[in-house]
């Protein structure tokens, strides 16, 4: 079994992306001598440098890699070392101008930035696998090394390469998964628009045509484009494994669903050692500490509900937003332990000393252009600080009350085109429905559709196109083994292949929901329904709305006005022991909430009604005891009941009763017992 936690850390982990290569030789003692006044304990080393480790073809010069980890180990350092596969140097592009990817529209890429890589490329391959080598072979048995970072963000800026090396290599894929070309005729219905095949070879990417393209195709080509890429993963880690045994090998996720969307993240999860994630604030307005809890959670849902570790998120600003603001005094802080709370075992960096030439010279760094005279340095020496004291969290798990279904697969088929509405936007549910449940104080466990359910009281499937038969039979055996399940509009439609699954809508989850939907009836851009309900609670829709026919469900909000007046928009199905409910229209937070406040009642889950909005509460348990993160996010003062007694490991003092949050600042209470 290879080794899962970075080797020879013992508390959390704290640092940042080390650039060493951009600063002249006399400047590394000085960061090695402040990385130490700031507590770090782990950097990402190498990530950028093959052109400098491999200056010729053939010929390496590690010479000054060896200093930089010697002196990283002088100091006590331990570090997570880069293979340097995201960008290959200039001369190998001059040899191989065809390990550049393509798009769809058959533009070829350029060297001068980063991630510019075919991933089916054979020299690419094999030039990976070689410094891949190379570097394990050199370094395999440093002392300072605690982690093997492959590659970086895998599936950003290129998701997919669409040239012919791909194309070759999507028929073997085919060949694979179906067999025969009938086979694929079948599974992508091309007997629509004569787009018939008498034989693999005819088959290539889904470049661009004049209008749209198979939908079932090109779901198969970003299952195929993520498999590619995975294999070089793999073909990396079992290199290190080899050849570095007992170090774990990891590559930095970006499972924020906005930055990444082309990984299936829940079979990469299941390949590295460690998972790691990068999480950067979007700032458009909407909460961001909601989005960051939301991407932690799903992060340590892909790790299996193991500890995972945050490699790179931002002191302050980054610079690759259109408005990218500073963090407020004390972001930072709230920031890392936010990820902490939600399983992460440490808190590091993009990057460590701001760069003074490149792209990113304007994102911020622990140790800003101005030096240790500033905020943000301050800030850093107190996060190392507060991470010290933390080190009983580490190894411990997050305790969450409720699951939301996700599905790479079913995002990808929803948004291929030609929908219903353009309007529905899977991602906006999801994130919708996270928001009501973390202002409900409920923590979230995201689980794939056919996974185990039946620890949680409560699932949520805000949005899912694409079911199969088996989740689908999933969900029916979960809800009457007494389990609540909250399904939202459009989900249960389309099999694995984008085919609508025989019968009346939604044809996977007809039985469990009690309904068929006869026909969709999507809303015009700024249309909105009245959606009315017990006691009169009156409700708002938008984009979306269904003619759905009860078939055992008993109608609980209907429509007020609109197309479907009259009929069932908000649906409740009694099953074996559980309960299924049914939302056919876009609810606001108000009316989301108000469905999810009924569900909650069924899975006798109590409301948190003792704690102030925006004043977060998550457990990590394990054998180091119980540990209560609060959050406190607003501008006021929070006392926040505790149900035991225990230590505040930040300030060191006693905690019981009612624990005073001051506005802004984070508590970490080890509980007695
Ligand atoms: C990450 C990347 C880093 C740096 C950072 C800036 O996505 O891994 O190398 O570019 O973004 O925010």
């Amino acid at each position: 079994m290879p080794e899962t936690t970075p080797k020879g850390l013992t508390g959390l982990a704290f640092g940042g992306d080390y650039n060493p290569e951009q600063w002249p030789e006399s400047v590394w003692q000085e960061d090695a001598r402040l990385m130490r006044e700031a507590g770090v304990t782990m950097v990402s080393v190498g990530i950028f440098s093959w052109a400098l480790l491999e200056p010729e073809p053939g010929r390496h010069d590690f010479g000054w890699l060896d200093r930089v980890l010697d002196l990283l180990h002088t100091y006590g350092i331990r570090v997570d070392l880069g293979t340097p596969t995201v960008v290959p140097p200039a001369w190998f592009y001059r040899a191989h101008p065809d390990a550049l990817p393509v798009t769809a529209e058959g533009v070829r890429h350029e060297f001068g930035s980063r991630g510019a890589i075919c991933h089916s490329n054979v020299h690419y391959r094999a030039a990976a696998a070689d410094i891949t080598t190379r570097l394990a072979e050199r370094y395999g048995d440093h002392p300072a090394l605690a982690l093997w970072h492959v590659h970086n963000e895998y599936g950003v800026p290129v998701s997919a390469c669409y040239c012919d090396s791909c194309a070759a290599h999507f028929r073997t894929w085919l060949a694979r998964t179906y067999g025969d070309v009938d086979a694929v005729n079948e599974a992508w219905g091309t007997a629509f628009w004569g787009q018939h095949y008498t034989d693999l070879g005819q088959i290539n990417p889904p470049r661009a045509t004049p209008t749209v393209g198979n939908p079932a195709q090109a779901l198969d080509y970003k299952r195929f484009a993520d498999a590619t890429i995975r294999e070089n993963f793999t073909a990396e880690r079992d290199i290190l494994h080899r050849l570095s045994p007992g170090v774990p090998v990891t590559t930095n996720f970006m499972t924020a669903l906005s930055q990444c969307d082309s990984i299936d993240y829940w079979a990469w999860g299941r390949e590295v050692d460690l998972v790691t994630n990068d999480h950067y604030l979007i700032t458009d307005g909407r909460r961001t500490h909601v989005n960051l809890a939301m991407a932690a959670d799903l992060t340590r849902s892909v790790a299996g509900g193991a500890p995972w570790l945050l490699l790179e998120h931002s002191t302050s600003g980054v610079n690759w937003q259109p408005r990218n603001p500073a963090k407020a005094p004390g972001q930072m802080a709230r920031n890392s332990l936010a990820h902490v709370a939600r399983g992460s075992d440490g808190a590091l960096f993009f990057q460590w000393r701001q760069s003074r030439r490149g792209a990113e010279k304007f994102h911020s760094a622990m140790l800003p252009h101005g030096g240790t005279e500033t905020r943000v340095w301050r800030e850093v020496v107190g996060l190392g600080a507060a991470l010290d004291s933390l080190s009983t969290v580490r190894s411990t798990r997050t305790e969450a009350d409720v699951a939301v279904l996700w599905d790479w697969h079913s995002w990808w088929a929803q948004n291929l085109q030609w929908r219903p509405s353009e309007d529905h936007d899977p991602r906006e549910r999801a994130d919708a429905f996270y928001e009501v449940l973390y202002d409900r104080h409920l923590t979230v466990d995201f689980a794939h559709p056919e996974a185990d359910l039946s620890s949680y009281p409560l699932v949520v499937v805000p949005a899912l196109y694409l079911t199969t038969q088996a989740a689908g039979d999933n969900l029916r055996r979960y809800v009457e083994g007494g389990g609540t399940l909250v399904v939202s509009y459009f989900s249960g439609i389309v099999d694995e292949h984008d085919a609508v699954h025989e019968g009346a809508y939604p044809g996977a989850l007809r039985d469990v929901l009690g309904l068929t939907v006869e026909e969709f009836s999507p809303l015009l851009a700024g249309e909105r329904v009245q959606v009315t309900g017990p006691d009169g609670l009156a409700l708002t829709g938008d984009v979306w709305t269904e003619f759905v026919v009860e078939r055992g469900a008993e109608t609980v909000w209907s429509y007020g006005d609109g197309l479907t007046a009259g009929r069932p928009a908000v649906t409740r199905h009694r099953l074996g022991e559980g309960t299924a409910w049914y939302v056919s229209t876009r609810l606001d937070a108000h009316g989301l909430d108000a469905v999810i406040g009924r569900a909650a009642e069924d899975a006798h889950i109590a409301p948190r009604t003792d704690l102030p909005r925006d004043v977060e509460v998550v457990r990590r348990t394990g054998a180091s005891g119980s540990h209560l993160f609060v959050i406190n996010h607003t501008a006021t003062d929070a006392k926040v009941p505790l149900d035991a007694a225990g230590t505040e490991l930040l300030t060191g003092e006693r905690a019981a009763g009612r624990l005073a949050v001051p506005a802004g600042a984070v508590r970490v209470v080890r509980l007695d017992g």
